[in-house]
């Protein structure tokens, strides 16, 4: 099936450059395993699980049939003050899988309605308990936190910011935390820069903790170019949040599900948030779902007043989604059985080895890497920002390689079920492209 110009107009593409997409399209037709296929019969090999999210790779049977079987079975159901089985049986499943603590899940459709759903939770949670003057939310430059106002506002990427107004009111960022003088080409969590999480105490210096509802980070920052924590770093930031009360948000919605080694990212840095986001690989991607999940006490705190009224005015249409609820189901099958929320862990020497091996390709500058989250950081084209990792994603795929590029960066995060000749078919392909390209 191939498309023509034409039918490719009403389509407005989002994050994509819709014009030079249109002049040459590629267009995914299938998928199975760790391949794509596309509209030239090619097999494309996924080195970025779609879109960090096919973490158990395509077309799996446990969630293709639970799907199916929903649709037939109960389509929708009203998730405010209606339920249905589903909803209970994943949430009871999900919160073995997470950190102590982490025992209360609040269903979304996306990564970006977990990101406004959780900084809500922690506005309101301080109001609840008789603290309604801690209003602020602290973010992170180079932060993504998805694309609705509140994640822009706590994000640090300014492409994403600048066009949108003045956002959230009373919203500041701590500095980020990339160091290539100090960290360039560190395997796994770089040495330096513990100390940048201390610029927290400069912010409640500035504000006053008793001002400040929540900090939000991503543990490996994603979206921004694949920045892995400093050592110590993440348990600084909770230190110091502990000091003056202030709730800590993981954003784990790259980095959860499989993604570093350990079902959360929380557990392979061993810091426990108070708030932890998810969505993308929560159901393989298959179906869209987010979910918050909460400690303990922030429920319990919620849980004051009438029993007969609501307690937190907040929710969605389609939170906890009856298809969405069994992909769900089906996706923590699949992980179970072939044990894949670990098996980053197994992988990630060799991936380490493989993504290393690029040092000294042309206009190489860093590699990051931790599970299988990977980062090749290229020197840009001069005056053209941007360009010159794009032409080694235009390289890759006209190699059969599925890569995916932010700024100059090359981010990898292939399906967790990647066997080790692929991830070297993965790396040798991008080295040839890197050869070759401008
Ligand atoms: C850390 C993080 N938060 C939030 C989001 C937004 O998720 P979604 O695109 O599902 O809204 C993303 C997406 O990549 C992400 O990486």
């Amino acid at each position: 099936m191939t498309l023509n110009p034409a039918a490719l107009d009403a389509y407005w593409m989002p994050f994509t450059a819709n014009r030079q997409f249109k002049k040459a399209p590629r267009l995914l037709t299938g998928a199975d395993g760790m391949y794509f296929r596309d509209d030239r019969d090619r097999q494309v090999l996924d080195g970025i699980a779609g879109l960090w999210c096919v973490n158990a790779g395509h077309n799996r049977p446990h969630i293709v049939q639970a799907i199916q079987a929903q649709a037939a079975e109960l389509d929708f159901a009203p998730p405010f003050q209606m339920a249905h089985p589903k909803a209970f049986e994943l949430a009871e499943q999900l919160v073995q899988l997470t950190p102590a603590g982490l025992n209360k899940v609040f269903f979304t459709n996306s990564g970006s309605e977990s990101v406004d759903t959780a900084l809500k939770m922690a506005i309101a949670y301080h109001r609840v308990r008789g603290e309604g003057s801690r209003t602020r939310l602290i973010g992170r430059e180079r932060g993504y936190h998805g694309v609705n106002f509140g994640g822009i506002s706590v994000g640090g990427m300014v492409a994403n910011r600048k066009m949108f107004g003045t956002m959230l009111g009373g919203v500041d960022h701590i500095r980020h935390t990339h160091d290539p003088a100090r960290n360039a080409y560190s395997v796994g969590q770089p040495a330096h820069g513990v100390e940048l999480a201390d610029d927290l105490e400069r912010l409640v210096a500035l504000h006053d903790a008793s001002t400040i509802a929540a900090v939000i980070v991503e543990p490996i920052a994603g979206s921004t170019g694949v920045l892995i924590p400093p050592q110590g770093y993440l348990q600084r930031l909770r230190d110091i949040c502990d000091k003056h009360g202030i709730l800590l948000i993981f954003d784990e919605v790259i980095t959860g599900f499989g993604r570093t080694g350990n079902p959360f990212g929380a557990q392979t840095f061993g810091v426990t948030p108070d708030l932890m986001t998810v969505a993308k690989g929560l159901t393989n991607g298959c179906v869209p779902m987010g979910a918050v999940f909460a400690q303990q006490k922030i429920y319990d705190t919620f849980m004051s007043g009438p029993e007969h009224l609501i307690e937190f005015f907040h929710g969605y249409t389609y939170s906890a989604h009856p298809l969405a609820c069994a992909a769900a189901l089906g996706t923590l099958k699949t992980y179970a059985e072939e044990g894949l929320l670990t098996r980053a862990s197994a992988l990630q020497g060799q991936f380490a080895e493989a993504l290393h091996s690029l040092k000294g390709e042309p206009h190489v500058i860093d590699i990051r890497n931790m599970g299988l989250v990977g980062g090749i950081e290229l020197s840009p084209l001069p005056g053209e920002p941007a360009k010159r990792a794009f032409n080694v994603f235009l390289d890759c795929w006209e190699q059969g390689v599925l890569i995916r590029t932010t700024g100059d960066t090359i981010a990898l995060s292939p399906p967790l079920i990647i066997e080790p000749a692929q991830i070297d078919r993965l790396v040798d392909t991008i080295r040839t492209a890197l050869r070759r390209v401008a």
